[in-house]
């Protein structure tokens, strides 16, 4: 079985600081507390609108943080600081503004001279690139042209039926060993919770996972009785 990392995607920590624009939570913070706790990783989009992450949450995470997978679309702006920064992984994604999360997998299906030269120019600077895509065998048989060494299969089907049936986790199941049969790294996510994690976790080619949303959502609420606490004890003090 292959090795597997837990990579923790830390955007919606920006986005509770972008609520206000100011310098809480930091982003930074939560990654080293992340990695404290036994993650392999860091991910993070750098979206084009910069809903969440900010190009200097990028800057200060990429020398700070000991693995950094950059998620990035096809747009220059964003492939200049991936260049710069050399992330360890870089993640290519599609990405349409109005969406509310990244809604589907690359599209493989037409000539992309746009994506072939960005993967072109990270690879030339050195960082590992995957694609995320839909575990499709047509996509990852694209993915394998175009010479990438890895890919991320979109688990947002399987996310959004597993409690009903079960086919998007075979479809998964299948797309991780045809992966793996033609020599890519297989990773996975998108909306993973602590409730459906198990059985993608189990398909033993998976050797990369990444997880943001719901760690985030836990964080908030394992921390509220605490950061309540604290709270309470400061405005009671201020009265003795
Ligand atoms: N993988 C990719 C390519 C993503 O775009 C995202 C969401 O940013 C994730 C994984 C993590 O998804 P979630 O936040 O639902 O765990």
């Amino acid at each position: 079985m292959t090795p597997q990392r837990l990579y923790i995607n830390i955007d919606h920590v920006a986005t509770v600081r972008q609520a206000r624009r100011t310098d809480e939570p930091d982003p930074l913070e939560a990654a080293r507390i992340a990695e404290a706790a036994g993650a392999d990783g860091i991910t993070v989009h750098l979206r084009e609108d910069r809903r969440h992450i900010q190009d200097h949450d990028v800057e200060r995470l990429a020398p700070a943080v000991r693995v950094l997978n950059l998620e990035l679309a096809t747009s220059h702006d964003i492939l200049a600081i991936a260049c710069r920064l050399r992330p360890y992984q870089s993640t290519i994604v599609p990405e349409r503004r109005e969406e509310v999360t990244t809604e589907g997998g690359l599209d493989l299906t037409r000539p992309n001279s746009r994506l072939r030269d960005t993967i072109r120019r990270l690879e030339e600077t050195g960082t590992r690139v995957s694609l995320f895509i839909d575990p499709e065998p047509a996509a990852l048989d694209a993915a394998k042209d175009l010479g990438v060494p890895a890919v991320e299969l979109h688990t947002g089907r399987y996310a959004q039926t597993w409690r009903q049936h079960d086919d998007a986790l075979d479809e998964l199941r299948r797309a991780a060993r045809h992966a793996a049969d033609m020599g890519l790294a297989v990773h996975a996510g998108h909306g993973l919770t602590y409730q459906n994690v198990a059985p993608v976790a189990a398909i033993p080619e998976l050797e990369e996972l990444n997880i943001g949303h719901s760690v985030v959502s836990r964080a908030v609420m394992a921390g509220m009785r605490a950061a309540v606490r604290d709270m309470v004890h400061l405005v009671r003090d201020a009265r003795r």
